[in-house]
C-alpha cells in the first residue's frame, strides 16, 4: 500500500512526546521520536501531579513537534496526517495534544485521527518487529497492567488485568516506602540485586484463581508492614534489609505476573490457536528479573518473545503515529468535533 508521513502527538501522562512516522501498516518506520520527560518536575511530590503535567504539556507541546520536524528534516508540508492521543489519560495533558493536533489541522487541512493511547502500546511490536496478528500482549506499566489478545488493528480482546494498582506503582510505593529514589522500578531492580529474594514473607494475591486478573496493591501494605517490623525488631533497617525487601518484593512481582501470563497465553489460544507470540510494553517490561521469567515461559510453552526497545516500551508518540498509519490506511479519521476521553477502554 501506499507510503505515508504520519505526525503523532502523545501527552497523556508525564511525557511530552511528538514524532514522525512513515511507510505502511506492514513496513513502517521512525524518521523521529521526541520525548519530554516531567520526571524532575513531579519528583517532589512521589507521583504525578495532573496540574503541575498539563502545564508543561502546554508549554513543551509544540516545541516538541517542531524539533521532531526539524529531526527529520521535514517541513509540516510533507506530513499526510496528525495522530493524536485523544485518551484515556490525564484529562488536562490530553486536551492540550488534542487542541494542539486540532490547531495544526486547522491550519493546513490534514487528517486529524484520535488514537488510543493503549492501541498505541498494543501495536508497537508490529512497528519494531514486524510480528504479524494475532499476539498475546501485556502491558505493564505505572499506569497500566492488562492482557489484551490482539487479533488486529482495531482488534482487541481484553483477557485480564490490575483490580487495583498496575505493577509501576507499586514499585513506585515500595520505593517511597524504603526512602529509595524515584521512578521506583529501576532502584527497587538495583537494590534487589544484593537481596535474598525468600528473605521476606509477601503475599500473591489471586494466584489460585483461575482467570487473568491480578492484584497489586496488598504488596505495598504488607512491605510497609515487614519494614515496621524490622524497624521495631532492631530499631531501623539493617544493612541489607533495603536489598532483602526490594528482593522478596520484585519476586512476589514477577512471581504474579508469570503465573498469569501462563493462564492468558492459554485463553489467548484457546480463542485464537494462532497466538505464537507474546509481546510485552510498559516501562516495567524494562525489569530484567521479570523479563527472564517471562522469556522462560515462552521458552517452556514454544512462543516466540518480544520485548520492543525500552524507548519504544515506554509512552512515546511514534506509537501513537504508528496507529494513525493504520486508520489512515483503512479511511478511519476523525473531524473536529474530536473531544478528549479520561476513560476509553478498548
Ligand atoms: O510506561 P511508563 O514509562 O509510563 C506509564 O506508566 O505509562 O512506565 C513507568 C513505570 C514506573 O512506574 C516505573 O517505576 C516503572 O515503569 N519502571 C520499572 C522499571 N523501569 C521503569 N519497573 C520495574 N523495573 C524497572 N526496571
Ligand atoms: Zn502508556
Amino acid at each position: 500500500s501506499a507510503s505515508r508521513t504520519i505526525l503523532g502527538i502523545e501527552s497523556s501522562c508525564d511525557d511530552t512526546a511528538a514524532a514522525l512516522v512513515r511507510g505502511s501498516p506492514t513496513g513502517a518506520e521512525i524518521l523521529s521520536n521526541v520525548v519530554y520527560g516531567q520526571t524532575d518536575a513531579h519528583a517532589a511530590f512521589g507521583g504525578v501531579v495532573p496540574e503541575i503535567a498539563a502545564r508543561a504539556h502546554a508549554e513543551k507541546i509544540d516545541l516538541a513537534v517542531k524539533q521532531c520536524l526539524s529531526d527529520a528534516g521535514l517541513t509540516i508540508k510533507d506530513i499526510d496526517g496528525i495522530a493524536i492521543t485523544a485518551g484515556p489519560g490525564l484529562i488536562g495533558g490530553v486536551l492540550s495534544g488534542v487542541m494542539c493536533a486540532k490547531g495544526i489541522a486547522a491550519a493546513t487541512g490534514l487528517p486529524l485521527i484520535g488514537v488510543n493511547h493503549l492501541a498505541g502500546h498494543a501495536l508497537t511490536p508490529q512497528l519494531t518487529d514486524h510480528i504479524e496478528f494475532p499476539y498475546l500482549m501485556l502491558l505493564v506499566s505505572g499506569g497500566h497492567c492488562q492482557f489484551l489478545l490482539v487479533e488486529g488493528p482495531d482488534r482487541y480482546t481484553r483477557l485480564g488485568g490490575t483490580i487495583d494498582d498496575a505493577p509501576g506503582e507499586a514499585f513506585d510505593k515500595t520505593a517511597r516506602i524504603l526512602g529509595l529514589p524515584q521512578p521506583g522500578g529501576p532502584s527497587v531492580e538495583a537494590t534487589a540485586k544484593t537481596g535474598d529474594p525468600k528473605a521476606i514473607k509477601l503475599p500473591r494475591p489471586l494466584l489460585n484463581r483461575d482467570d487473568c486478573n491480578m492484584s497489586f496493591s496488598g504488596l505495598k501494605t504488607a512491605i510497609l508492614r515487614a519494614r515496621d517490623d524490622l524497624v521495631a525488631q532492631h530499631g531501623g533497617l539493617r544493612i541489607g534489609d533495603r536489598a532483602d525487601l526490594c528482593a522478596s518484593f520484585q519476586a512476589a512481582i514477577t512471581d504474579v505476573l508469570a503465573h498469569k501470563t501462563r493462564r492468558a497465553l492459554a485463553v489467548a489460544r484457546a480463542k485464537n490457536p494462532a497466538v505464537h507470540t507474546v509481546a510485552v510494553a510498559g516501562g516495567v517490561a524494562a525489569n530484567s528479573a521479570i523479563r527472564a521469567e517471562l522469556q522462560a515461559i515462552c521458552a517452556e510453552t514454544g512462543t516466540d518473545f518480544v520485548a520492543p526497545p525500552l524507548a519504544l516500551c515506554t509512552d512515546n508518540a511514534a506509537m501513537i503515529a504508528f496507529v494513525g498509519l493504520h486508520r489512515l490506511a483503512s479511511g478511519d479519521i476523525d473531524d473536529m468535533s474530536l473531544s478528549a476521553r479520561p476513560r476509553w477502554p478498548l
